[in-house]
């Protein structure tokens, strides 16, 4: 098949369910010229004045807390430094929110509009476009956690190991911890396990090989004896911004010592929670407007830049 009609990433649209996890997909987003080397190592001098990135040292594993491996192992390096040597720079670096490169906004706006029909006849509402690009020295490990967003991973370089739980896996990820997370985008309930192998979908990810992962799906990501770069491509829909409001009704009922069913279970009490949430936001958004303050929102076409 030629190129200049081969989709960036192959997917069975027929049976894609926005909610399940869909692996391994195949695809060729590594051929893009913004992801070769010397365009990444100019992305980089653009992003690290800007503070855009986020590493630690390879001694992060993957019971290490996600929100707090930065400050427990710190890595000394500049990005620069990380990306010109990443073979031997013991390190693990994500690029964050390259959609607010006006460069990498078109790499973003390329991906994701060549999988948005699809998208969208499953799962209306796309926003909150973003991408971002992780760098690992070899045997580094990215620790079990989770994200707001859908995400397709793909694999550019190198091999590595991924590991994702069902978003629906209240073993991997409890409703409390998720009610956490879209509360305060507290990740402190949802706790490693060794035992929580056996219960993920395991993708062995090579160049042209990724994976989609819904809202909250839990993972974590092991790379082999390689350097390794992976991009990941993530979005809201009118069903991840419907999630993360409910959960976020139900950690203030937990505030109040009610425990909640789990999103889901009575679909009446849901759409009830929901308007409420909506009802509260719409006014919130309101006071901030009349305070003159920046008001985020959710529906946006792009991610903001202020979120890891
Ligand atoms: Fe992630």
């Amino acid at each position: 098949m030629n190129n200049t009609v081969r989709p960036w990433i192959e997917i069975d649209w027929g049976s894609f369910d926005p909610w399940r996890v869909q692996g391994p997909l195949h695809h060729h987003v590594m051929d893009h010229p913004l992801l070769q080397w010397d365009a990444l190592m100019e992305l980089v001098k653009r992003l690290e004045p800007l503070g855009q990135f986020r590493s630690h040292t390879s001694e992060a594993a993957a019971g290490t807390s996600f929100n707090d491996a930065p400050r427990l192992f710190r890595n000394r390096k500049s990005a620069t430094d990380i990306i010109t040597n990443l073979s031997d720079a013991h390190a693990w670096m994500s690029l964050l929110n390259v959609q607010t490169d006006a460069v990498y906004r078109t790499l973003v706006d390329e991906i994701l509009d060549s999988v948005r029909p699809g998208i969208e006849a499953a799962d209306p509402g796309m926003s909150y476009r973003a991408g971002w690009i992780f760098l690992a020295s070899p045997n580094t490990v990215t620790p079990f956690h989770f994200d707001t967003e859908h995400s397709f991973i793909l694999q550019l370089q190198g091999h590595k190991t991924l590991y994702v739980w069902d978003p629906q896996d209240l073993e991997a990820a409890s409703e409390h911890a998720r009610d956490l997370f879209h509360a305060y985008h507290d990740r402190s309930l949802l706790v490693w396990r060794e035992e929580l192998r056996e219960r993920a979908h395991k993708f062995r990810l090579e160049p042209g090989v990724g994976a989609y992962m819904p809202c909250t799906s839990p993972h974590m990501v092991e790379n082999d004896d390689n350097p390794s770069l992976t991009m990941s491509f993530t979005f809201y829909t009118d069903s991840t911004r419907r999630n993360a409001g409910l959960h976020r009704v139900h950690a203030q009922l937990r505030k109040l010592g009610i425990t909640p069913a789990p999103i889901g279970r009575h679909s009446a009490l849901d759409v009830a929670a929901y308007g409420l949430y909506q009802g509260r936001h719409a006014i919130s958004r309101g006071l901030k407007r009349l305070g003159g303050k920046p008001i985020e929102r959710e529906d946006a076409p792009y991610a903001y830049a202020n979120l890891i």
